[in-house]
C-alpha cells in the first residue's frame, strides 16, 4: 500500500493547485492537501472545476430510477428502506437523472477531464438501459464491466448479484494493466452505517487500470468515501463531493482515521472474491 506522502514543499504545491482548481471551500482536506471533499451538488461541483484539471473520474451516481424501486420490479419498497435515510423515505437525496440532467453531468465530466484520460461510471440494470446510451454521445465507450458481488441481494425477478461499470475514454489511452478481467468478483459490504457503501477494491481496480501515481482522481458522488480511500491506497490525489451531510461526516472520519492509523475503519478486511487474477493483481496471493 502506498502511504500518504508527508507535508513536503512538493505536496503543498499540489495542494495549492487543488485549491485553485476548486475555487470553493472544502468541507474537509487532509493536512498534506492531497485529499479534499466538498459538500455540493455533483453538477455544481464539476462546474466549479477548471477545464482539463482531473486525471480520472470514478463514480457511482445516485440514480433516481433505482430509488423509485426499479420499473423492472413490482414497485414496492422493501424492509427498512423507508427508515434508512436522512430524508425519511429515501436512503439519500436523489440526483435527478432525467436524460437532460444526465447529459449536463456527462458534459461537465468531459470538460473537467484532461485529454487522453478515462472515466468509470457505475450503473444498476435499470439505469444502464435508460441512461448509458447518453454516455456514448459524449465519451468513447470501451467496455461494460460487471461487478459480481458473489452473494445474492434483494430482487423481485431474480435476486440481484451484480452491477455494471461503464468504462470510457476521452481521447486515446491504454490500460495500465493487461491482466484485469471484465468481471470483478468482489463481495458486497454488509452492515455498513452508510447504506450504499461499496468495497474499496471496486475503485482500486479502476485506478489500477487507468491511473499513474499522483493522478488527481475525482468522484462527484462520494457517499461513504470508498473512492477516496482507494485513491489514497494507490498513491493518487483525490477530490470529491456529495450533497449529503452524512456523507461528509462519514468520509471525513474515515479519511482522517485512515491517514492516522493506515487502517480503513469502515472496511476492515479485503472483500476480494475467489478469483486468482484479481488476487494476483492485489498482491494478496
Ligand atoms: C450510490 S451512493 C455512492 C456510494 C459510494 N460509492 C460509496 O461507496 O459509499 C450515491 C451518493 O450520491 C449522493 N447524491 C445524491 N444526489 C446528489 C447530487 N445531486 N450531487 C451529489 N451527490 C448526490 C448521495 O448522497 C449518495 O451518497
Amino acid at each position: 500500500m502506498t502511504q500518504p506522502s508527508k507535508d513536503t514543499p512538493e505536496a503543498r504545491a499540489v495542494a495549492g493547485e487543488i485549491e485553485k482548481q476548486t475555487r470553493v471551500k472544502a468541507f474537509f482536506k487532509t493536512r498534506d492537501r492531497r485529499v479534499s471533499i466538498f459538500r455540493n451538488d455533483a453538477i455544481r461541483f464539476l462546474k466549479s472545476l477548471p477545464s482539463a484539471s482531473v486525471d480520472l473520474i470514478i463514480t457511482d451516481p445516485a440514480y433516481s430510477g433505482m430509488n423509485q424501486k426499479l420499473k423492472l420490479g413490482r414497485g414496492k419498497i422493501i424492509g427498512e428502506y423507508r427508515k434508512a435515510g436522512e430524508n425519511g423515505a429515501k436512503w439519500f437525496g436523489e440526483f435527478h437523472d432525467t436524460e437532460e440532467n444526465y447529459r449536463s453531468f456527462l458534459r461537465e465530466c468531459y470538460r473537467v477531464l484532461k485529454d487522453d484520460r478515462h472515466i468509470y461510471i457505475m450503473f444498476d440494470s435499470f439505469s444502464l438501459l435508460s441512461l448509458a446510451p447518453a454516455v456514448r454521445e459524449v465519451f468513447d465507450v470501451k467496455n461494460v464491466l460487471c461487478w459480481d458481488k458473489v452473494n445474492i441481494g434483494l430482487g423481485h425477478y431474480f435476486r440481484r448479484r451484480h452491477e455494471f461499470i461503464l468504462f470510457a475514454s476521452k481521447g486515446k489511452r491504454g490500460l495500465r494493466s493487461k491482466s484485469i478481467p471484465d468481471i470483478w468478483k468482489i463481495k458486497r459490504v454488509v452492515r455498513s452505517k452508510y447504506a450504499t457503501q461499496k468495497p474499496t477494491e471496486v475503485f482500486e481496480l479502476m485506478i489500477k487500470g487507468s491511473a499513474d501515481k499522483d493522478f488527481l482522481v475525482c468522484d462527484p458522488f462520494l457517499g461513504s468515501g470508498s473512492s477516496a480511500i482507494a485513491s489514497i491506497k494507490t498513491g493518487c490525489r483525490f477530490i470529491g463531493c456529495d450533497i449529503s451531510d452524512k456523507s461528509m461526516r462519514f468520509s471525513r472520519e474515515r479519511i482522517a482515521y485512515f491517514y492516522k492509523n493506515k487502517v480503513d475503519p469502515f472496511q476492515t478486511q479485503s472483500l476480494l472474491g475467489d478469483d486468482g487474477a484479481l488476487i494476483k493483481l492485489f498482491g494478496a496471493g
